[in-house]
């Protein structure tokens, strides 16, 4: 019997190694689960659509300079995802802040993922090497990553997993960014699984 998909679209924005543990947990049958159904991108540029298309992956490219606003943007953005039906929105460094349209039109359905311990050194600029300096700044011993529901407040909503990395002695933005991504790629697909597969494989229907 084919197993019943469940469908995913990716937002990305940048190099997309988050989208690639997310394509290669589907190829090694992790995430067997799931098809991703498209990449979307508001950068034409974006490797991440490179990535999607070197694995056969429908690829969006929606061009902020078409619309008038991020009102207009994100209408068009809901009217596109919602023509694959997906279960889930993974927003894997995404650079654009979603309007509360776009939220409200997918609920529960939206989960982000941050380089850092949410609820501390998120929100409003908290993106990228910021939240690494900050965290370097502040002298904490450790950081690390989470992957949380997207509401319509900045990185705010219920947190799915977390964990933690310590910060080592003279680590740098650099050292510290690329020690925290290689367990952002983990964490991903452990969120998707806790969220998609795991109550697939128990044969519990989702709302
Ligand atoms: C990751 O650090 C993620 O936490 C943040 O943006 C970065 C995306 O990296 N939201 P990549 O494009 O997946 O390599």
């Amino acid at each position: 019997m084919s197993e019943i998909k469940k469908r995913i679209v990716v937002l990305a924005s940048g190099s997309g190694t988050n989208l690639q543990a997310i394509i290669d947990a589907v190829k090694t049958g992790r995430l067997s689960y799931v098809d991703i159904s498209a990449v979307i991108s508001n950068k034409k540029d974006a490797f991440a659509l490179h990535r999607a298309k070197s694995s056969g992956i429908e690829t969006v490219f929606l061009d902020p300079k078409s619309f008038i606003n991020n009102i207009d943007y994100d209408k068009k953005l809901v009217e596109v995802i919602s023509s694959y039906s997906v279960d889930l929105i993974v927003l894997a460094g995404y650079m654009r802040i979603l309007t509360d349209n776009f939220v409200n039109a997918f609920g529960n359905k939206i989960i982000n993922i941050h380089p850092a311990l949410l609820p501390d050194f998120g929100g409003k600029g908290m993106y990228g090497k910021h939240v690494h300096e900050a965290v370097l700044k502040s002298g904490r011993e450790e950081s690390g990553c989470t992957v949380h529901f997207v509401t319509t407040e900045v990185d705010s909503g219920p947190i799915i997993v977390q964990r933690k990395i310590p910060v080592i002695p003279g680590d740098t933005v650099e050292s510290l960014s690329k020690r925290i991504l290689k367990e952002e790629h983990k964490l991903l697909v452990e969120a998707i699984e806790k969220i998609l597969v795991i109550p697939a494989k128990a044969g519990i229907q989702q709302n």
